[in-house]
């Protein structure tokens, strides 16, 4: 693999040589400016060089013409930069609503992966070739930054909330993880390699792993342990609203404002309770779970609410959730 220095990596993903293409672009206009820039101050030196002590020049009027010619010229070939890296840009930030997800937490000074199905590995990713990947990524302590060079794939995972890449790998093999942010004493070590096999070589790595069970049901553990289930009740109104299908749908808040229920709102509201409360609940009712869980704990209870949204029976878009009556809503537990 190392057998000679190259100035590109391997394209192993759908889109990366395109990337590659406006790359290239970027570099042909660099070097003919750079070319005619420095080609015309040395003819320019010599040809107008002072010739003898005395001699003076003839004044220069101006060139509206000249001057016009080399304003639009560039500029329209900065517009094509900007379009084209607009287009690729967006490209590269808009994941296919069919993706197959993958987790990734960066932790000094590791990447740890988790798949839906249950599995786990560490500074190893294995995703099968001509399907879609959305990687979500977040960080358990300081900002790391994920890069997959094969795949012209790379994003800073900051702490704090989530961040995502996505990609089509298109050639099977190994391909090399760098972590591309500086992020302490072992960053330079902070390397891993993603597997890119068959579809069909895939799916039978996917069914060999994952003894404990899926991540939605390793969620689901959780929310008994951390007692999340004394109040989130699955079918009845609790202390707190009701968790069923609310993943991806429209909740109102106390303020009259809605909320998509995504990833981040559900991290959120674990984390920090009162930032948004559900209309017709309150404040101060849960408690932070700040410190008792981790970025991968959370993941798996993201993915076990989202696991309670397939069985969904009513489709209705903004859930109205929880008693109106403020007296109505303790049960009597107390935490
Ligand atoms: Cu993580 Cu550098």
């Amino acid at each position: 693999m190392q057998e000679s220095i190259k100035f590109f990596p391997e394209t192993a993903a759908a889109g990366a040589a395109e990337v590659d293409l406006l790359y290239y672009f970027l570099i042909f206009v660099s070097v003919v400016m750079t070319v005619l820039i420095f080609g015309a101050v040395a003819i320019f030196a010599i040809k107008y060089r002072r010739r003898s002590e005395d001699e003076i020049p003839k004044p220069i009027e101006g060139s509206t013409k000249l001057e016009i010619t080399w304003s639009i010229i560039p500029f329209l070939i900065m517009l094509v930069m900007f379009g084209w890296g607009a287009k690729l840009f967006f490209d590269a930030y808009t994941p296919p609503k069919d993706a197959y997800n993958i987790y990734v937490v960066g932790k000094q000074w590791m990447w740890k992966v988790q798949y839906p199905e249950g599995q786990r590995e560490i500074n190893e990713l294995h995703v099968p070739t001509g399907r879609p990947v959305r990687i979500t990524l977040a960080s358990e302590d300081v900002i790391h930054s994920f890069f997959i060079p094969a795949f012209r794939v790379k994003h800073d995972v900051v702490p704090g909330h989530y961040d995502e890449i996505w990609f089509t790998a298109t050639k099977p093999g190994r391909y090399h993880i760098f972590c591309a942010e500086y992020c302490g004493t072992e960053h330079s070590g902070m390397i891993g390699w993603v597997n890119v096999m068959t579809p069909a070589a895939f799916e039978n790595w996917l069914a060999g792993g994952g003894a404990e069970g899926s991540m939605a049901s390793q969620g689901e553990k959780l929310f008994q342990q951390l007692g999340c289930s004394t109040c989130h009740l699955l079918d009845e109104q609790g202390r707190c609203p009701i968790l069923r299908g609310v993943y991806g749908s429209q909740v109102l808040l106390d303020d009259g404002k809605t909320v998509v229920a995504d990833d981040a709102y559900i991290r959120e509201s674990v984390l920090n309770p009162n930032a948004k409360i559900v209309s017709g609940f309150h404040k101060d009712v849960m408690p932070t779970f700040q410190g008792q869980v981790t970025e991968e704990n959370l993941l798996q209870l993201i993915e076990y609410i989202k696991s309670l949204a397939v069985k969904k029976t009513n489709t209705a878009p903004v859930q109205q959730l929880g008693p109106k009556v403020p007296g109505k809503a303790p049960t009597g537990k107390t935490q």
